[in-house]
């Protein structure tokens, strides 16, 4: 009897690791090592929303280091590579390009037998990287009310269906029906107050707004394809796996939008936001699953919106144009005395001759 219940008391307690290591391990620790700012300057007009890369070739890019989003331990470090993240804005838009390396791995209409990418943003002023807001509220009693202060702002490109350089996202069957969803490519509007009160935009446990819209838009690449002309569906999965290269995802979307339910957030140039970038990778083949996700940091990453270079341009050019003004009347005024003192010159010497010449020590 007494063996039975070790034994019982053995299957339990394996029951509670096996449960609790679906939770993260232990005390959260972070040492965030990014606090230089991914710059997004002012650059209308360079890149086309296409999953390319080589607009991109003259904007500064971020480099990270991959680490498990729940446990950033180096040693478990994405195998792969690295990520670069450029940034950039148009004054109206902003743009994302991320570059990751990884060799490529496609499975048709299977999400997680696929990369996929999420940009993150905090959007209340309480909102924490960790645990996606950190509300710490549960299923049941999450709502606009018990959470808020911590809404956190989600893109999310799952590429299963998404035939490369095609564009994905904010399109008006989805937005029609008023939330963040994308039926044709999986690249969705989300907003959280934590990992397991995460809804599309409009849709909430306390009843659906109508007035949401999916506002990203983006496209992916990865340089294992020789076709440039344009992929159609029946083309899946594009190219053959395991070939070398880099996987490109490009987004855009608004500076603003039209949300009033605090599940968007808003740029404004000038100012600094916060974002967190995460990857998610079939390793050795295998689909991944939802938590088990590399990340840029441990923390959210400052991302500076610039003001605009044109503007400093303009500034500089009202200043030279001012310069210019002064600089002619120097020259008028300089032009005037120099004919002052000819004329003057000249009268001297036409005096000359009736004053006569005294020499100073015979006076
Ligand atoms: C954020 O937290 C602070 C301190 O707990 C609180 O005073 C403030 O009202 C919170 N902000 C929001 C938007 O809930
Ligand atoms: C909100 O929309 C979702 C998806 O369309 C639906 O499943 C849910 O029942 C809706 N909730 C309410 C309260 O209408
Ligand atoms: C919470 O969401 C509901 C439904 O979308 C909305 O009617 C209500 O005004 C929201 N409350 C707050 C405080 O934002």
């Amino acid at each position: 009897m007494l063996r039975f219940f070790f034994a019982l008391a053995i299957v339990v307690s394996a029951l509670i690791v096996f449960v609790s290591s679906h939770e993260e391990s232990g005390e959260w620790s972070c040492d965030s090592n990014s606090e230089t700012p991914i710059q997004a300057d002012y650059k209308p007009g360079i890149v086309t929303l296409d999953g390319h890369a080589d607009d991109w070739k003259d904007v500064d890019g971020f480099e990270f280091s991959l680490l498990p989003a729940l446990d950033p331990d180096e040693e478990n470090e994405y195998k792969g590579g690295k990520m670069t993240v450029k940034a950039l804005h148009d004054g109206k838009d902003i743009f994302f390009m991320l570059q990751v390396d990884g060799e490529y791995a496609y499975s048709k209409g299977n999400n997680k037998k696929c990369p996929s990418v999420s940009l993150m943003f905090q959007v209340g002023e309480n909102a924490s990287y960790h645990r996606m807001g950190g509300c710490d509220q549960s299923t049941d009693t999450c709502t606009n009310r018990t959470c808020r202060g911590h809404e956190v702002d989600i893109m999310h490109f799952s590429i299963g269906n998404a035939i490369p350089g095609r564009l994905y996202g904010g399109n008006p069957i989805d937005n029609r029906d008023g939330n963040g969803g994308d039926r044709f490519g999986h690249l969705v509007d989300l907003y959280a107050w934590n990992p397991h009160c995460r809804y599309l935009d409009g849709l909430s446990p306390s009843g659906n707004d109508s007035s949401a819209q999916n506002n990203w838009q983006g496209a992916w690449w990865h340089d294992s394809f020789g076709v440039h002309s344009g992929f159609v569906e029946e083309d899946g999965p594009y190219a053959s796996a395991g070939q070398k290269g880099k996987y490109y995802f490009e987004f855009s979307r608004p500076l603003r939008t039209m949300d009033h339910l605090q599940q968007d957030v808003q740029f404004t140039i000038g100012q600094t936001s916060k974002l967190a970038v995460a990857f998610w990778y079939p390793v050795d083949g295998n689909p991944w699953h939802g938590s088990a996700h590399y990340s840029i940091n441990c923390d959210w990453v400052p991302l500076d919106i610039s003001v605009g270079s044109s503007v400093l341009n303009k500034v500089a050019s009202t200043s030279g144009s001012s310069w210019d003004a002064a600089s002619a009347f120097a020259l008028l005024l300089s032009v005037v005395s120099l004919c002052l003192s000819i004329f003057i010159g000249y009268r001297v010497s036409k005096t000359k001759s009736i004053i006569p010449f005294t020499p100073m020590d015979h006076l």
